[in-house]
Order: C-alpha cells, then sequence, then structure tokens
C-alpha cells in the first residue's frame, strides 16, 4: 500500500435496509482510515446521504423495487427480488468505472446482495463477501450441495457448539421448504465459497468455536473486524429520524434503572402485542424507554391502539418515542436492561456498553443471536411471550432479582472483552490490518 501513488480502490455494494446500511458505512470508513479509496454503490432504496460523508463517492442503482410495508413478512422474496433486479443495473455500473479506466481493487459487497458475486466474477475482478450478521450465520444459512444435510448437521453439532442449538435453528429453515428459500440459500452459499474473502463484523472471541468451524466449508479467510461501531463510529446512517430528546428523558433516571425496548428497523408487532407490551411495561414499576417505530404495528401508524388511559400510565413511568440514537442509549448510565429482538446490530452494540438483554428474536439470524446471549455468554434472558404477567416478572428477574446479578456481571465482563479488541494488538485490531494486506495483494 504504501508503494501505491494512488490509493487502492474499492467497490463497496451495500444492502438498503437498516441493519446492513450502518455497518457498511462503518466499514467503509475503517478502510478509508487505511488508505483506500471508496465508492459505495447502494440501490435507490433508502439511499444513503451523501452530503454526511464527502470522502466517499457514492453510485445508485436502480433496484426497480416498492418495498412492502411489513418486510418482515416476506425475507426471503425480499431478497431474491432485490438481487434479480439490482444484478443487471450493478454490472453496468461496474463496467462503466472499469471502462473509465478506473482500476477496482476489489468489489466488497454485503452478502445480501449476493448478485454481486455473479457481477464480480463476470467482469473478472476480486469480490469480497460482508457478513453484517454474526458468523456463525455461515453456518446456519447455506447448502452444500456436494453435503449430505445429516452429514453437515453432524459436523456442525461439535460438542463445544451444543449450547447454541444449531441444529434446531437449521430445521426452523427448514420449516420453509419453499423453493424460493432453496433458491436464496443456495445463491447465498454460492457467492460466500466463489469470493476472496469474507469479513464479519464480529469479534473472535464472541464465536471461536464457530468461526473455526466455519472456517472448515468456507475455504477463504476470514476476518472479524468488530465491533466496527466502536472502531469506525461514522454518522447519518440513520434512515429514521432519531430522538434526542429521550437522552434528557435518560438524565433524569437513576443509574441502571432504565429497561430500553427496541425491535429494530424491520420486525413488527400485532395491535394486541402492543397493548401487552405497554401494560407489562407500565406493571413492571421500572422506568423504561420504549421505541416504537412508525408503521411497527400491523394495521396502524404508530401507539393508537393504547387507549388514552393506557398512554397515561405510559407516560408516567416510562417514555415511547419513534426512533432513538440507540447507541447513544445504550452508553447511557441510566439503562440497566435491553429488551431487543436481537438482531446482529442491536446484540453487539448491547455488548459493547455491557448491557444485559431480554431477548425477543423474531426471524432468522435472531434466534441464533438471542441463543448465543441466552445459552452461550448468558448475558441474557428470553422474553419471548408478549404477555403482560410474563414480562411484568421477566423484567423484574432481570433488574431487581438474584438471578439478574450474575446475568448483568457476565454482561460486564463481555464489554471489557469487547474493548480489549480494539486495542492495538486485539484481535479485531490485527484482523483489520491483516485484512488491509489481503486487500492490497489484489492490486
Ligand atoms: C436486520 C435483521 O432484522 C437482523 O436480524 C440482522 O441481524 C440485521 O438486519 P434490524 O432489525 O435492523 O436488523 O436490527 P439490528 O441489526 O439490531 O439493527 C438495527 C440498527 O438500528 C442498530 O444499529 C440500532 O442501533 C439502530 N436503531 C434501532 C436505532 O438507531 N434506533 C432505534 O430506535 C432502533
Amino acid at each position: 500500500m504504501e508503494k501505491e501513488q494512488k490509493p487502492c480502490h474499492l467497490v463497496l455494494v451495500m444492502a438498503p435496509f437498516q441493519g446492513h446500511i450502518t455497518p457498511a458505512l462503518q466499514l467503509a470508513t475503517a478502510l478509508h482510515s487505511k488508505g483506500f479509496s471508496i465508492t459505495i454503490v447502494h440501490p435507490e432504496l433508502n439511499s444513503p446521504d451523501p452530503s454526511n460523508h464527502p470522502e466517499f463517492a457514492f453510485e445508485s442503482i436502480p433496484d426497480k423495487f416498492t418495498p412492502p410495508r411489513h418486510l418482515d413478512r416476506d425475507v426471503v422474496g425480499l431478497a431474491l427480488s432485490l438481487n434479480k433486479n439490482c444484478a443487471a443495473p450493478l454490472r453496468q455500473c461496474i463496467e462503466q468505472m472499469v471502462r473509465s479506466g478506473d482500476r477496482i481493487t476489489a468489489v466488497l459487497y454485503d452478502s445480501f446482495m449476493f448478485c454481486a458475486q455473479t457481477v464480480v466474477d463476470e467482469l473478472r475482478l476480486t469480490g469480497i463477501s460482508i457478513r453484517t450478521s454474526s458468523a456463525t450465520t455461515l453456518l446456519l444459512l447455506p447448502l452444500f450441495p456436494q453435503l449430505e444435510e445429516k452429514d453437515f448437521i453432524s459436523q456442525i453439532d461439535a460438542p463445544e457448539l451444543q449450547a447454541l442449538q444449531l441444529p434446531r435453528l437449521r430445521a426452523l429453515l427448514s420449516q420453509y421448504p419453499t423453493s424460493a428459500m432453496t433458491e436464496m440459500r443456495v445463491a447465498f452459499t454460492n457467492a460466500v465459497r466463489s469470493s476472496s474473502a469474507i469479513i464479519a463484523n464480529s469479534m473472535a472471541f464472541l464465536e471461536q468455536a464457530a468461526l473455526s468451524n466455519v472456517k472448515q466449508h468456507f475455504p477463504v479467510p476470514i476476518f472479524a473486524i468488530g465491533p466496527l461501531h466502536k472502531l469506525a463510529p461514522t454518522i447519518g446512517s440513520s434512515i429514521l429520524t432519531e430522538d434526542d430528546e429521550c437522552i434528557a428523558w435518560l438524565n433524569k433516571q437513576a443509574p441502571k434503572s432504565v429497561i430500553y425496548v427496541s425491535f429494530g428497523s424491520i420486525a413488527s408487532i400485532g395491535e394486541h402485542e402492543l397493548i401487552e407490551m405497554a401494560r407489562g411495561l407500565v406493571d413492571c414499576e421500572q422506568p423504561f424507554l420504549w421505541a416504537v417505530r412508525p408503521g411497527m404495528v400491523r394495521g396502524s401508524e404508530w401507539i393508537e391502539p393504547l387507549s388514552d388511559g393506557l398512554k397515561e400510565c405510559v407516560g408516567e413511568k416510562g417514555h415511547i418515542v419513534k426512533w432513538t440514537p440507540q447507541k447513544e442509549v445504550l452508553a447511557h448510565g441510566a439503562v440497566g436492561g435491553f429488551w431487543s429482538h436481537c438482531g446482529w446490530n442491536s446484540t453487539v452494540e448491547s455488548i459493547c456498553e455491557g448491557v444485559p438483554m431480554l431477548c425477543k428474536p423474531f426471524f432468522g439470524d435472531q434466534l441464533l443471536n438471542s441463543s448465543y446471549i441466552c445459552n452461550v455468554w448468558k448475558t441474557g434472558m428470553e422474553l419471548q411471550e408478549l404477555e403482560r404477567g410474563n414480562i411484568e416478572r421477566t423484567i423484574k428477574k432481570l433488574m431487581v432479582d438474584i438471578e439478574g446479578t450474575e446475568i448483568k456481571n457476565r454482561a460486564m465482563d463481555l464489554k471489557e472483552k469487547a474493548a480489549d479488541c480494539l486495542m492495538e494488538y486485539g484481535s479485531s485490531s490485527c484482523s483489520l490490518n491483516e485484512l488491509t494486506k489481503q486487500i492490497s495483494s489484489f492490486s
């Protein structure tokens, strides 16, 4: 890299969803700080604002995609349509760069945008797959045509992985044996297997056993370089407007007293579930900060299903907003617990602040993340059933009871380990340096 006059040029293909946009911009920032020049190629949907990132070039590609109101209803269909619609424009876009004399060192793409690897292969470029979820998902999602499923299961059911219950989680995927699911899993697997490297927003210690298992199935180097949001904090990656006033509200609460509730950017709930959540939160006697995304409640714009009486009770004990500055919220001294859908970003952000979790996974990798939290790291407990009594009891268990104390201690322990990863000789810092060398070697 030092010998080069012109910086190596990387193209980063982004997937247009909140949980993907943020880590992609963070990764781009980290690589830019290592001297790479970066062009971000993104579908039109949820376009990032280039004025927030003058250090990058941006290229928008038409996606001909109208997202359904509730994205969680058909994630597989979503992945397939997006990839089908974006493949040709992506090819044109990259071809145009090459034609104009641009020397592209590598194309890094979100593994959700698996069409990118085919484009890269056709144009004889180097592809690098970015996993914005855990690296362990590479044991859940893929299908290996040369391996019988039972043989694969026996390989991933190693003793050190048993607490994760991978066979059970893989069986859940097979509950949707649609041709669309198979098509998506095959396309995803082929892309990752053809890539020249995999980058994961993770930390070696978090997924150690799984990472070594993943390496047996993917013949390319894997770089765990998380937590990306600490490595390269980036601004302006939020699709929705962050409500900063919730920080003023947190400032008035006692240390570690608040339970923060957010189910991320995609999961949805029913009207009855919203009411049960409100009732349970009010009854648990802990202050709460609750992010209810507009459209998160099926059939409603926002929190209309709550009666005026219930809204009043909620207002006395807690604070509801549409979208929070989540990383700041989790780092706030008043927050003592996080009731989450266990999206990977939320999971990593919570780990980094030592906040114990209550887990309500909805779909996909959220089930695996919850299994890590409750069964492997033991930094949280399940709060699945959206019924008021259960909510009240479980929140008290975490925030007040002795059982919660041990969980809190383990969460603080994980926070320290996560911080160590980014020290000069920490695993993620070393991994990022290795990745930099590897990418430079492609030029
Ligand atoms: C999606 C999938 O649901 C998840 O399983 C996968 O791991 C990533 O893609 P999402 O629902 O967006 O994730 O959740 P998550 O990965 O946790 O990302 C949400 C992001 O939004 C986090 O970075 C979080 O900090 C941010 N957020 C969330 C806010 O900034 N404010 C909020 O109020 C809620």
